[in-house]
């Protein structure tokens, strides 16, 4: 390993250097405009993993966005991990809030700044420099690895069933490492050993076949937009529990031991709320916060429209009002049953002067990892070699629809090893990337693969 570590030491401006190049790539999933720059943002880590001696490296074509595909196959008795991560990024708006372009990565601070630096180019560039560190030292990686980078996880990943099902042989592994995870706090390595679930709906809500004169007709036929502000108000109580019926039928009750480790950990409540700007906490009542936002399930609306949203006033009852209303979910909750509960909810408390249609989005399902196999201390301890700390279990609130994808189609334990910081900005203006946690990062996947050698 010295010579591993010493190589990714060297390596440190050169790495920062590649990064950015990639990052460079205006990769948004959501947007169709950038449907060109996926296909290069691909082209750019094969070009990459091509120069690395892998056996095989190839572009997964999907009716979306293409997923990357390598495997490092010359251990033969070794185990076999397989590292997943996404090349795709979310959209930058607003753009008048960042410091720097999103896409002209800026060094400030000891960060990189820009759109994707950790969520998830970052991540995955961590895995591409310490195979590299393998390969330009010792020759080849203490164990057998696979790599598939997949295009379309921040829209929910929708080809990925299709891709993995295809490729059901190619995916096989001993170890699954997933590397899309924040760590619980600065110099805490964290392995997140629970991720929530997602679905994702929009709600429309139709009246008058056009906008009418609110003076003419107001008074005497419903108004969408107050049918839906209505309706949204009355998936919560006042206890801020989801009242949609059957919505917690299915959860899985924190343990008291769970609930114990939760409490124990260092986490500053007050720092976190002052993070978000808000003047209060919130939420269901009887947990505690991190409870809340990593073991309980949430009904969210993301955005509503409908109506006349341009300058000065407009005298109307809008045809239409509409809302995009997402759920995380957790253990044991499933994607379609909630959306089938949340939807029939909607319909069922409608008022009867308009028309409700549900349009399902997207959806996946919550993971909780099996701590008690072994490899989870043989990550623990590859994880704090490289920090000098203990390392901590802990869990996200975020989703990642590969995990469970892969955990139930394989059976196979899979390990959250993430790199970000909880204040990263992902999915925000001035997304960062803290250089120090990048470097360190390189040398904890490179002492799991040689822990692992050792399984
Ligand atoms: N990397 C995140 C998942 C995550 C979120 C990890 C928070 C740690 C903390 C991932 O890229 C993400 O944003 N996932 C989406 C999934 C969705 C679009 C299906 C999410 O959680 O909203
Ligand atoms: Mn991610
Ligand atoms: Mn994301």
């Amino acid at each position: 390993m010295k010579d591993v570590l010493a190589w990714i030491d060297g390596a440190r401006e050169k790495s920062v250097e590649e990064l950015k190049e990639w990052v460079r790539i205006p990769a948004i999933s959501s947007d169709a405009r950038h449907k060109a720059d996926l296909e290069k943002n691909a082209d750019w880590l094969i070009a990459k993993l091509k120069t690395l001696g892998a056996d095989r490296v190839e572009k997964w074509p999907t009716i979306g966005h293409p997923a990357v595909f390598a495997s490092y196959m010359h251990q033969p008795g070794k185990p076999t991990l397989l590292v997943y991560g996404h090349h795709d990024v979310q959209p930058v708006e607003p753009l008048a809030e960042w410091k720097s372009p999103p896409f002209e990565p800026d060094i400030r601070e000891g960060r990189m700044w820009g759109r994707g630096v950790v969520d998830d180019k970052g991540q995955v560039h961590i895995h591409v420099k310490a195979i590299e560190s393998f390969i330009k030292t010792v020759g080849k990686l203490p164990i057998n690895l696979k790599l598939i980078v997949e295009g379309e996880e921040e829209i929910g990943s929708a080809n990925l069933d299709t891709l993995m099902r295809e490729h059901a042989k190619d995916l096989e592994a001993d170890y699954v490492c997933v590397s899309d995870t924040a760590m619980f706090g600065r110099g805490i390595p964290s392995l997140c050993v629970g991720l929530r679930g997602l679905v994702y709906l929009e709600v429309h809500v139709d009246g008058p076949h056009q906008d009418l004169h609110s003076g003419s007709f107001g008074g005497g036929v419903l108004n969408p937009i107050n049918a839906l502000a209505k309706m949204i108000a009355k998936l919560h109580d006042d206890d801020g529990r989801v009242t949609v019926p059957g919505f917690y039928d299915q959860v899985l009750p924190l343990t008291p031991t769970e609930r114990k480790e939760m409490a124990d950990l260092p986490f500053d409540e007050k720092g976190w709320l002052a993070q978000t700007g808000c003047p209060a906490l919130a939420g269901e009542k009887g947990w505690a916060t991190l409870e809340r936002i990593w073991a309980r399930p949430t009904l969210d609306c993301n955005g509503i429209s409908g109506g006349h949203e341009g300058e000065g006033s407009k005298t109307i009852i809008p045809a239409r009002a509409m809302a995009k209303i997402s759920c995380r979910l957790v253990p044991n909750q499933s994607s379609h049953d909630i959306q089938e509960k949340v939807g029939a909810y909607l319909k069922q408390i409608a008022p009867p002067g308009v028309r409700v249609r549900i349009v399902p989005l997207h959806g996946g399902e919550p993971y909780l990892a099996p701590t008690d196999h072994p490899v989870f201390e043989v990550a623990k301890r590859a994880f704090s070699k490289a920090f000098g700390q203990p390392t901590i279990f802990m869990r996200e609130g975020g989703s990642i629809p590969f995990v469970r994808t892969i955990a139930d189609r394989t059976g196979k334990p899979c390990l959250l090893m993430g790199f970000g910081q909880p204040d990263e900005n992902a999915h925000a203006p001035n997304e960062w990337l803290d250089l120090e946690n990048y470097h360190l990062g390189i040398k904890s996947a490179a002492y799991l693969y040689d822990e692992l050698s050792r399984m």
